[in-house]
């Protein structure tokens, strides 16, 4: 099939290129090497045209013949500040919507999306009732008295993490979570009015080799691998039992494979995960372990937007793509104690 793939150039989409490439697909390649992602003046590959998908004329000049659309381009990070809202709308959700407009002028009419985990905000919690518990944001005071769980409203007891399914409700927590709602909301629609196909891949804790350098816009595994490579402690914040899924990038790509593999119509969320959750103080000794220390520090302090636990049910994907991730986090955690990371000189903060 012929693939427009954006984002090519980052640490996802170059990954997915190479397996979209490998199983004999025509990649059409493009990314804008935005500064906060690639570094300032960072030069595109070879074989990834530089072109901003909120381009119309640039985009109908590459969506001829094109079978399938597979999404990857987007600012990325939690934002670090309410500074950081117009870069978010401009390039994740703005960039959808011409996109899928391009799409609907060039007649094609299957979209692989990536999304994340982020939309549905806190994981799934339960007593000891049957059912799901809702929990709202975690109090200030709690966190600073060291409650980090969440509790049962009724009887105060504390509750345990349950997996989330793609039904669950989305409740964005963060510029980038609300943005990624937005994307999934217009590719819906978008796939309801043209009788087309989107599936929304849910990415959880995506680590690998090439992750960018710890910036502020930095998941978690590139911010412990930066401090121990210069011989500090990873700092744990709360008390490192949060619970989180680390699904690596190799992984990703063959569930982007499979999804663009799959023809289908409506809108189709799928959670891509490892299946193997743990917790941050697990993640960060592994981590530790590999490279010969700093030892980890639990430091018990906490970011207010955080949530406490987010771990995803793999088994849609599993039953609709055959996609099983291959990569247990533990080998892959303790394999990327060494594997490079990408230079982001001059990275500041997204800019619209
Ligand atoms: C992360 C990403 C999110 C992405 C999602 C799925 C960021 C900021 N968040 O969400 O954009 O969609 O994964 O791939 O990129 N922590 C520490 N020490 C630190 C930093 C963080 O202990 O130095 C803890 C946090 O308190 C949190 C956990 O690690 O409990 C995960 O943090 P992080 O990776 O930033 O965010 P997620 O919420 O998992």
């Amino acid at each position: 099939m012929r693939v427009l793939l954006t984002g090519a150039a980052g640490f996802i989409g170059a990954r997915v290129h190479r397996e979209l490439a490998d199983a004999g697909h025509e990649v059409v390649a493009v990314d804008m090497m935005l500064p906060a992602a690639h570094g300032v003046g960072a030069r595109a590959p070879e074989h990834v045209r530089v072109l901003d998908v909120r381009d119309p004329d640039a985009l109908d000049s590459v969506l001829r013949g094109v079978d399938v659309v597979c999404h990857q381009a987007a600012v990325v990070g939690a934002g670090v500040s309410a500074q950081d809202a117009p870069a978010y709308a401009s390039h994740n959700d703005l960039g959808t919507a011409v996109l899928l407009a391009a799409m609907d002028r060039a007649g094609c009419r299957r979209l692989v999306l990536a999304s994340s985990m982020v939309v549905y905000g806190e994981g799934r919690y339960r007593g000891v009732r049957p059912g799901a518990v809702e929990v709202g944001v975690r109090r200030r005071g709690d966190l600073e008295k060291g409650m980090y769980e969440h509790r049962d409203p009724d009887s105060d007891a504390v509750l345990s993490w349950a997996a989330v399914p793609e039904n669950a409700p989305l409740r964005p927590r963060s510029l980038y979570a609300a943005a990624k709602v937005a994307q999934e909301h217009y590719a819906a629609a978008w796939a309801a009015v043209t009788d087309s196909g989107v599936t929304a891949l849910r990415y959880h804790n995506v680590y690998g080799p090439d992750m960018p350098r710890d910036t502020p816009y930095s998941g978690v595994a590139a911010i412990f691998r930066s401090a121990l490579e210069s011989g500090k402690p990873p700092q744990v914040f709360e008390d490192g039992r949060q619970a989180r899924d680390f699904v690596h990038v190799s992984d990703i790509a063959a569930a982007n494979l499979a999804a663009v593999e799959y023809p289908h119509t409506g809108f189709l969320p799928l959670n891509i995960a490892s299946g193997r959750p743990i917790t941050i103080g697990a993640v960060a000794t592994t981590l530790a372990a590999a490279r010969g220390g700093p030892e980890p520090e639990i430091t018990g302090r906490y970011r207010p937007g955080d949530v406490r636990h987010i771990v995803a049910s793999p088994e849609q994907a599993q039953r609709i793509l055959g996609f099983t991730a291959q990569v247990d986090p533990l080998d892959g955690l303790a394999e990327f104690a060494f594997a490079p990371l990408r230079a982001v000189a001059g990275a500041g903060a997204p800019l619209m």
